[in-house]
């Protein structure tokens, strides 16, 4: 009996026992079995997926689903140069991905469509007792991410969730220098998701300005929450490492979140002085219900507080905006400009510069694998990402970032939401865990994945 098969017949009556438990199989059982991995949605970010996943060794790619014909012949090009076996397209409509569920033997599937059908995917993914991963968005409803907590632990399939930056190298640098306790008791994070998004929302595929189905991208359905929505809708790049450093879910939870948004006006500033937009054009009279920056506060149990900033609308370089602090020291990072000042160590009031830091608490994985990962998209990271997921479905482990987590990070976006509608009321964020998150230990980045 396969495994998919296994799931589907006896698991649930012993799913309790395999919650939190390195699954059916211990680790190392199966480290040479080839895996079967699928896609669902195979536009930019699923390409990306493709790309890594199908150099990676002892796996095979034999379907995939999207229903842009563009994204599959770009995508069927992708299996074709890297001289590969054609895979079975789904492509038929939006729920084709069930037949690719249920008619390949698949062992995991990567989720890269757009946001709203990330947990349609998942929960059928887990129904058909196909391991998970799903990319990274916010969710719709608190219920959602319950939903998916509940089909995992109903059906004992792993969830793993895709954020990539967790593998920065920098990020990781600073994971390490957490666990040393360079900064000592941690007391506050900042991160977010500061990228000028205006040309990615606005984008006929040539320049011009154009949204929604006759667009180009994730101008397609992107643009369309930040009209309707005013939240932080894209949490999870700046929370998901904080969450890794705090030890989130493993010996420590987030509490609750007040948030508060600016006035909109950067889009439709934008629209006014875009060659084909200006004053009379239709989307500046439109009300962006999203405010420019929308910024929230977070409480964790042990204490710390984070602020979270949204800011996808103005005119800004990129940035995560990190920054990581203790009661001995703190570091600000980023792309652009890194610094640590560590009490002691430091000139006193004098920034060092992080670079000596960072290469002295250079993460193993890095060391390991920075070669190979150089081509995998971002700078590396998605190399660790895609590698791990590939990995953690071979050996049949639990994933490093599990659905307990993904549940956290995309209900930060239905929370702030309801917090920002209520003059910035804390919002309780639920324990997805049930209590699990006192004795649960942190594994990200301790092992090989
Ligand atoms: N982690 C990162 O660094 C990163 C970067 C970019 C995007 N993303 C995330 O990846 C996801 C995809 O983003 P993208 O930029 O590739 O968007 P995209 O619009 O380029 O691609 C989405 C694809 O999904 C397909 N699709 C939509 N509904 C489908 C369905 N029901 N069945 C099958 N296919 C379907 C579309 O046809 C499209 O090809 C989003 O969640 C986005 O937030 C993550």
């Amino acid at each position: 009996m396969d495994r998919k098969t296994f799931i589907r017949n006896g698991t649930i009556a012993t799913a309790g026992t395999i919650l939190g438990a390195p699954s059916i199989l211990r680790a190392g059982q199966k480290l040479d079995k080839t895996v079967r991995i699928g896609f669902v949605g195979t536009g930019l970010r699923g390409r990306n997926h493709v790309n890594n996943i199908l150099d990676l060794d002892g796996v095979e790619c034999p379907a995939f689903c999207d229903i842009d014909p563009e994204a599959v012949k770009l995508t069927n090009g992708i299996f074709k140069e890297k001289g590969k076996e054609a895979p079975k397209v789904y492509s038929a409509h939006e729920r084709s991905f069930e037949e690719m569920l249920e008619n390949e033997d698949l062992d995991g599937v990567i989720v890269a469509t757009n946001w709203k059908w990330h947990s349609p995917i998942c929960l059928k993914a887990m129904e058909e007792g196909v391991y998970v991963g799903t990319e990274v968005s916010g969710a719709f409803s608190v219920d959602e991410c319950w939903d998916l907590v509940n089909t995992h632990q109903e059906t004992g399939t792993h969830l793993m969730f895709l954020e990539n930056v967790c593998y920065r190298r920098d990020v990781m640098a600073v994971l390490n220098m957490v666990r040393d306790d360079v900064f000592g008791e941690l007391l506050h994070f900042r991160g977010g998701y500061l990228h000028d998004l205006r040309a990615i929302k606005f984008n006929d595929g040539d320049g011009g300005l154009a949204y929604g189905e006759e667009s180009y991208g994730e101008a397609r359905w992107r643009t369309n929450h930040s009209k309707h929505r005013n939240a932080d809708l894209y949490p999870t790049h700046g929370l998901g490492p904080i969450g890794v450093m705090a030890d989130m879910n493993r010996g420590n939870r987030l509490t609750s979140i007040s948030s508060f948004a600016t006035k909109s006006r950067s889009l439709k500033n934008y629209i006014d002085k875009h060659p084909d937009g200006g004053e009379d054009h239709p989307y500046s009279k439109i009300n962006w219900e999203l405010g420019d920056i929308v910024t929230s506060t977070i409480t964790t149990a042990r204490g710390e507080t984070i602020i979270l900033t949204h800011d996808t609308n103005t005119p800004r370089p990129y940035s995560l905006g990190f920054r990581v602090q203790g009661v001995d020291g703190l570091t600000d990072f980023d792309y652009y400009s890194r610094r640590v000042y560590v009490e002691g160590t430091s000139d006193p009031h004098r920034w060092d510069k992080a670079q000596e830091w960072f290469d002295k608490y250079d993460h193993h994985l890095w060391e390991k694998y920075g070669e190979i990962a150089r081509g995998g998209g971002h700078g590396g990271m998605d190399y660790f990402l895609d590698r791990a997921f590939v990995e953690s479905v071979r050996q049949e482990l639990p994933p490093v970032l599990d659905v307990y987590d993904g549940a956290v990070l995309r209900a930060i976006t239905p929370l702030s939401e309801v917090s920002i509608q209520n003059g910035g009321a804390p919002q309780a964020i639920p324990d997805f865990t049930e209590g699990k998150w006192i004795s649960r230990k942190p594994v990200f980045g301790l092992g090989n994945l």
